[in-house]
Formats: structure tokens, sequence, C-alpha cells
């Protein structure tokens, strides 16, 4: 198999995310039924862990074990990574020990170097830029409760950070459209996302939005990294909380997400986060379901 690399939601065209869809719901009613599935048995994931994390950990850790494989946990303070060793040596040396590298990282480059010198296939854990392990969990939830995302509407309520430059990437890709709001200053990049104008429509207001979606989602004000300007971004994001009116706006069936951890009152208020329409517990839950095919696929190819 030629080595693939899963670094933004691009990397995989629109038919190996039809396969990953189906594959991973295979692999979730195996789950829900106690039946072993361990094509990965003796392959081995390093994760690198640069920023927090509690879902992607879990979900990548428990889901290598399942998948039969197992795993190693890195982080920047306890390992040579955050003593400076060159992102091409932490390559070469630990690509030559193990199947998979899962990598949470700052800049996108950190990962892209990597990953060039990499013998193995490098996921996106999450970086500055992008979160498409995030997203691909985002869209499996989607169809579990509403079937194809093909020409539906996303309205993305708040910073144009890397959920957002993801969401676009998947827009363009899959065929729906993002109606962005977020307040001047934090919008989203198209350069960064790569993406081209007709995916994504802008509105100063995010009621507009909302206005006739099939799901509104929103995230933290401040993401990982940026914590230096929470306080700005508080008064920057005050009119920015998907609430009860939102999601009125919104198609009455419309659905609510959040990648979590989510600061209800916030970006969101309680009564949405854990109201009738929010579906951010299967959402994270799929995350283990979407990257088990995931990694099952950038391994082993079409099963
Ligand atoms: N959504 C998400 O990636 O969560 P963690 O930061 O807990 O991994
Ligand atoms: N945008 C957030 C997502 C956390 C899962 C961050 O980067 O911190």
């Amino acid at each position: 198999m030629s080595l693939k690399h899963y670094l933004q939601f691009t990397d995989l065209n629109a038919d190996e995310y039809a396969y990953l869809f189906e594959r991973a719901a295979l692999i979730k009613k195996k789950f829900k039924a106690y039946e072993k599935h361990q094509p990965l048995a003796d392959r081995t994931l390093a994760m690198i862990f640069e920023k927090a994390s509690t879902r992607t950990r879990v979900s990548f850790e428990a889901g290598m074990y399942q998948l039969g494989g197992s795993v190693v946990h890195l982080t920047t303070g306890d390992s040579q990574l955050g003593r400076a060793e060159p992102i091409e040596d932490s390559a070469r040396v630990i690509s030559r020990m193990v199947d998979l590298v899962m990598i949470r990282t700052y800049e996108q480059t950190k990962i892209e170097r990597f990953a060039e010198y990499s013998r193995v296939p490098v996921i996106n854990g999450l970086t500055n830029e992008f979160h498409p392990c995030q997203i691909m969990a985002d869209i499996f939830t989607f169809i579990e409760h509403r079937g194809s995302i093909r020409g539906k509407t996303v309205a993305w309520v708040g910073d144009g950070n890397n959920m957002a430059n993801t969401w676009l990437q998947a827009a363009e890709l899959l065929g729906f459209t993002v109606h962005v709001s977020t307040p001047g200053g934090y919008e989203v990049n198209q350069a960064v996302a790569g993406v081209s104008s007709a995916c994504y429509q802008v509105f100063e207001d995010p009621m507009q939005a909302c206005a006739g979606a099939d799901l509104v989602t929103t995230d933290v004000w401040t993401s990982m990294g940026y914590e230096a300007e929470n306080e700005a971004r508080k008064k920057a994001f005050a009119d920015w909380c998907v609430d009860a009116d939102m999601m009125r706006a919104a198609k009455p069936d419309a659905l609510f997400m959040h990648c979590l951890p989510a600061h209800r009152g916030e970006e969101v208020e309680a009564e949405v986060i854990d109201g009738p329409q929010s579906v951010v517990w299967d959402e994270a839950e799929n995350r283990l379901h979407v990257q088990k095919a995931l990694m099952e696929y950038l391994l082993l190819g079409r099963l």
C-alpha cells in the first residue's frame, strides 16, 4: 500500500469518505454488540500530544486497543520533543518503531514536516488550522440522524478557527454550504482553508447565519494556544452565543453540535447544548468509530 497521511480533510476524496462512513457504521455496530474486530493486531500507534485532550486521547487509545493493536503516548513535557529535538529526527525515529502516528500540535507546518520524514501514516489530531477527525465524526453523526449532508446548510457561529476551516473544506468536498458568522477580526481565512468562495457565505448577524440551517454548530471562543487573548475574545464574542432564538431561526429539525469541551453561558446556552436538538454526546462517541475506520483504512486499505 502506498503511504497515505491524514493531515487535513482534503487528504481523502468524497468516495473515500463514503467508504469510511459505511465502515464506521459497521465498526460501531460490532462494538455495540461486543463483537471482536481486530484487524490491527500487533500494530502500534504513537500518539503525540503538544496540547491537552480528553476525547482525542481516549478515542484513539481505546480505538487502537479495540482494533487489536497497542498505543504509545507521548507529550512534549515527557519526551525529547519538548527539548528541541528536530521534528525531522523525531519523525524518522518514531516512525521506525510504530505503524501509525497521531499528532496534536500547534502549526500545521509542524505536522507536515513530521509527515514528510515519516515512514508511516500520520493523522492530524488537531492543529491551529485544522481538526479533520472531528469533522469526520460530525458528518458521520449528521448522516446517522438525518441522512446525506449533500445540499444541506451548516451554520457556523463563533470563531473562524481550526473547526471552521475544516468545515469549509468538508463543504467543498462533500457538496454542502456553510453559513459563517464570526465577530470582526475573527473571520475564517479562505486561503488557509484553501477553498473557493462557493462553499460558504458570510453573515454579520449570527441569527441570519442560522436562518434555515440544518445544523447549527459552534466551538470555544478561545482555542488552545490563544489563551493570552481570552479577555479580549470574551468581549468580542459576547453576541455569538448559540441560544434558543438562534435554534428557532434554524429549520425545526435542525441539529446542534459542538466538538467539546463546551462552556455553557459563553459560546452556547445550557438549554441548547442540553436540549432536545443537541447531539453532542453522539458526536463525541463517534470520534471512536470514525477514527477506527480511518486507522484501519490508512494501514490496510479497503477491506
Ligand atoms: N473535541 C476534541 O478534540 O476534544 P479533546 O480536546 O478533548 O480531544
Ligand atoms: N478549537 C478548539 C477545539 C478543541 C477540541 C481548540 O483548538 O482548542
